[in-house]
């Protein structure tokens, strides 16, 4: 019995520390699907970071022909620009406002992207009245979710393998 509730401990903390009680999975495949439907005619999903790199700083966007920043990138650089992680639940609030005004009223001055990545695209057309709120709100979950977190999908990697 003991050993029984010592691996169940061992378990929850080892999951615990994978994926925040924050993380919906209904919310972020409801997300996935609006990506699908309503970004992905221009954003990749995810797309290794280093072929990413090579393609943008050094071959000029050539090597892939991006029309936009990918899902992964986009993930990675809003939880690293916006807000702070140090509160997942507040933090979602505030990448979700930050979606909101750029997919209403994008401009390249407010953008998260690194230069070498965004002076390859003009500004994103406004998504205004193709998306609803209630729309962001999912896709800000599974953007959230789609890079860095293991259990979520089958893109996650280990950064610190790098
Ligand atoms: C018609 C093409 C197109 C569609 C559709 C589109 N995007 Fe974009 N998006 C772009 C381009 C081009 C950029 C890069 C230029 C920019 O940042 O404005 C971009 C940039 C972004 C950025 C980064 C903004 C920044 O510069 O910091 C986010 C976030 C984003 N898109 C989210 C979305 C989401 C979510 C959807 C779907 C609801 C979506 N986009 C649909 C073309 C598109």
């Amino acid at each position: 019995m003991k050993t029984i509730i010592t691996i169940f401990m061992f378990l929850s903390t080892v999951f615990a520390s994978e994926l925040p009680e924050e993380f919906d999975r209904e919310l972020y495949n409801a997300g996935e699907k609006v990506f699908d439907n309503k970004c992905m005619q221009c954003h990749e999903k995810s797309m290794d970071i280093q072929l990413l790199m090579k393609n943008f700083l050094e071959e000029d966007n050539k090597l892939l022909n991006l029309k936009a920043p990918t899902g992964n990138e986009i993930s990675f650089r809003l939880k690293q620009q916006i807000g702070s992680r140090d509160d997942i639940e507040f933090h979602l609030i505030q990448t979700n406002d930050f979606l909101v005004d750029y997919l209403f009223y994008p401009d390249k001055a407010k953008t998260i992207c690194l230069e070498g990545v965004i002076r390859h695209f003009d500004t994103m057309p406004s998504q205004k009245g193709k998306v609803s709120e209630e729309e962001i709100e999912q896709v800000n979950h599974f953007l959230y979710f789609l890079e860095g977190f293991n259990g979520v999908n089958k893109y996650y990697h280990d950064e610190t393998k790098f």
